[in-house]
């Protein structure tokens, strides 16, 4: 069973509510903002979202309230998480995502021109490393990537399950937690150059922007184009392998070049 993909997560996003946490093996649990995530966007989210470019791809879109909200502002956009739940949660709130991991193939590589990884989405894979390169794949030379810190100064790499606090746990599985600071030292040395850095309504955020790594080979999109399938033909959709009936409007998956929005800024900000 994939993470994310077990009951107490599924069960708590049909709910729309908690409790529900990150149990590490020493017992230490980090609480998950379920009610947060399936309302609407807040204003502290909008400080993120008022700086997306382009085309928007929400890595662990959860049950879709980013999506929706950049939708909203007119841009094209796309959830993905791995998460069965998560992503009927989103399409049934109007928005457009696809049952896969971020380290599957997805549409448009390299052509997106902003990546989201908010509520503690950097964790993804338990490899900070990893995951960033893989994001630099994704988006377009000079794109951006949104990310939201950890409050604290750290920088960890554990194993965890989710948990309800009543007895219902998920499979074990790696995560991460980086601060700021942290992220700025991953970050440099995967692909990105941090840029601002600023906070909203107690969480801290930091925008990247692609560069190119020495020896790096850029993506190139009629290579995306010819490996994605569905994304050659315009007008064409792009099936969901997992979610019976899920399928990507072409007008989700960038196209060539991407017109860049002005971006604004939100409170706090360094
Ligand atoms: C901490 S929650 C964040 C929730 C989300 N940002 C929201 O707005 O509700 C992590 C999310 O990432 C998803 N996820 C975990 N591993 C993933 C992967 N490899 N690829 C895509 N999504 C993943 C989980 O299913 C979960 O929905």
């Amino acid at each position: 069973m994939r993470p994310w993909c077990t009951d107490p997560y599924a069960d708590a996003l049909l709910a729309g509510r908690g409790p529900l946490f990150l149990r590490r093996d020493d017992g230490w649990l980090l609480p998950l903002e379920v009610e947060r995530w399936c309302a609407h966007a807040d204003e502290a989210d909008m400080t993120v979202l008022r700086r997306c470019e382009g085309a928007v791809i929400d890595i662990g879109c959860g049950p879709g309230r980013l999506v929706a909200a950049v939708a909203r502002q007119g841009h094209p956009a796309l959830g993905v998480d791995l998460s069965p739940a998560a992503v009927a949660r989103t399409v049934s709130a109007g928005g457009t995502a696809l049952c896969r991991s971020v380290f599957d193939r997805l549409p448009g590589e390299g052509r997106w021109g902003t990546a989201l990884l908010l509520d503690g989405n950097i964790g993804i894979g338990g490899d900070p490393h990893a995951l960033l390169r893989r994001v630099a794949r994704l988006v377009d030379t000079g794109g951006l990537l949104l990310v939201e810190a950890a409050s604290a100064d750290v920088d960890e790499r554990v194993r965890v399950r989710v948990d309800d606090g009543r007895g219902g746990l998920g499979g074990s599985f790696p995560w991460a937690r980086l601060g700021l600071r942290a992220l700025r030292r991953h970050s440099e040395a995967t692909g990105w150059r941090a840029a601002r850095e600023w906070t909203a309504g107690g969480r801290s955020f930091l925008e990247l922007r692609r560069v190119e790594l020495p020896g790096a080979a850029a993506p190139h999109a009629a290579v995306a184009r010819a490996q994605v399938p569905g994304t050659a033909a315009p007008g064409a959709h792009v099936p969901d392998a997992r979610v019976p009936g899920a399928r990507v409007p072409r007008a989700a998956v960038p196209r060539g070049a991407v017109p860049r929005a002005g971006t604004r800024h939100g409170d706090g900000e360094r």
